[in-house]
């Protein structure tokens, strides 16, 4: 007898939540039946659009009431703590955007409703779920670039696409501002990337955990600018346009910096890449909103470099990103593919390969690049005490 389909909620309908939608619907195990979002015309209009059949504008209605087996938190961040042990509490299993949390301390709470529950959950870190990233990882793996030992990351304009594909976004997204909303402070632009970041760091480096980072600070140059039209952030009085890293093993470090309209600079790479370097190779891979990794005049995705052979060029041709003017399928394959991760776990009864845990590590990652910048010197990332906040006063 054919198994039932794992019936999720999906509640949170804006930016992000389409992408989470197309991973369900393309799972032939699963199946969104129902949808929740405080704007009840968004909720409406969302499910008539997908054939949804149950709508709700209360969470705690939707939890109480609709037959589901999974819940799918794309809310702002700082509802994901309090819904995660909520929908734990109610037996759900949960699927929760990032950042998770904005502390460790309720990041960690919440992982202890999971724990308790037995139910799945998986954070949402699209970054590590993208195909290019997969296929660098294998690479790795596989030693074609001998030791991984060194990470250099690099952040360029991130340029929309004409037409971006993604659904109607709310009018107010302005909680992305918001110190305590955001999570981040001084910082919201961030602490809500910065986790992207971070995961990549660790997901490239098999084996390796950060452990000390050090943020450099400056002003910006020239007038402030906005960033993506979808987007309300605009240039930061105090930025961070580079930090540093090491790891627990003290052969490896790494370094992340930024150039874009955002904060005043120029690159013509466009979007996130990494490079990672071996003790025999190195690859360069694109991510989020990439472009313009060029061998022999070519857009490449991802380059393998090995001492004395011919580099070997990769491209993930999935269509084009739904957002950016990329052809690094980000938005969608990055959310549909993690999406589908926690469905496969549930039927397969599996570990999900990122978990609350490593959430609240990437969070806490996040926190430490902040509490550098404000302290002005390098920060351990076991100094982030458990109830710090970018936020508090
Ligand atoms: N992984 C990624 O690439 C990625 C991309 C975008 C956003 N995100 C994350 O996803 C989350 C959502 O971001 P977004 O850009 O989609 O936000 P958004 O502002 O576009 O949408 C949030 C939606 O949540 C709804 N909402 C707010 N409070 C609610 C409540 N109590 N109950 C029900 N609905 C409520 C709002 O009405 C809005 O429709 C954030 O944590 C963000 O960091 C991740």
């Amino acid at each position: 007898m054919r198994p039932e389909k794992i019936k999720v909620g999906i509640v949170g309908l804006g930016l992000v939540s389409a992408s989470h939608y197309k991973g369900y619907a393309g799972h032939p195990g699963a199946e969104v039946t129902a949808v929740c979002d405080l704007e009840g015309e968004r909720a409406e209009r969302f499910a008539s659009a997908f054939g949804i059949p149950q709508v709700y504008t209360s969470y705690d209605e939707m939890l109480e009431k609709a037959h589901i087996d999974v819940v799918d938190i794309a809310t702002p961040t700082f509802l994901h703590v309090p819904m995660t042990v909520k929908a734990a509490r109610a037996g759900k299993h949960i699927h929760c955007e990032k950042p998770f949390c904005r502390s460790v301390g309720e990041g960690l709470t919440a992982c202890q409703a999971v724990r308790e529950s037995g139910v799945k959950l998986v954070v949402s870190e699209s970054y590590v779920f993208i195909t290019s990233r997969m296929k660098a990882r294998q690479l790795i793996e596989a030693g074609e670039i001998g030791r991984p030992l060194q990470v250099r990351q690099r952040l360029g304009p991130w340029i929309e696409r004409e037409r971006p594909v993604a659904h109607i976004r709310p009018a107010e997204r302005t909680w992305r501002l918001d110190a305590e909303k955001s999570g981040g402070g001084e910082y919201p632009w961030i602490f809500d990337h910065v986790v992207h970041f971070f995961a990549t760091a660790e997901y490239l480096m098999p084996g390796e955990v950060v452990s000390e980072v050090y943020a450099v600070t400056s002003t910006v140059h020239g007038t402030a600018r906005a960033g993506a039209r979808h987007d309300p952030y605009s240039t930061a009085a105090i930025d961070i346009p580079i930090y540093t890293w090491k790891y627990e093993n003290p052969d490896c470090q790494g370094l992340w910096a930024r150039a874009e309209r955002l904060n005043g600079k120029y690159d013509y790479m466009r979007g996130f890449s990494t490079t990672i370097i071996g003790d025999r190779g190195v690859i360069e891979v694109l991510g989020e909103g990439g472009h313009n990794l060029l061998w022999d005049g070519r857009q490449q995705h991802l380059i393998l470099h090995r001492e004395s052979k011919e580099p070997v060029c990769f491209r993930f041709d999935e269509g084009g990103d739904d957002v950016w003017d990329s052809d690094i399928c980000y938005y969608s394959q990055g959310h549909i593919s993690s999406t589908r991760h926690l469905i496969d776990c549930i039927r397969q009864d599996t570990q999900p390969r990122y978990s609350g845990e490593d959430g609240v590590h990437a969070v806490q990652c996040a926190l430490a690049v902040i509490l550098s910048a404000q302290r002005g010197r390098p920060v351990r990332i076991g100094e982030v005490d458990p109830d710090y906040t970018a936020y508090a006063k």
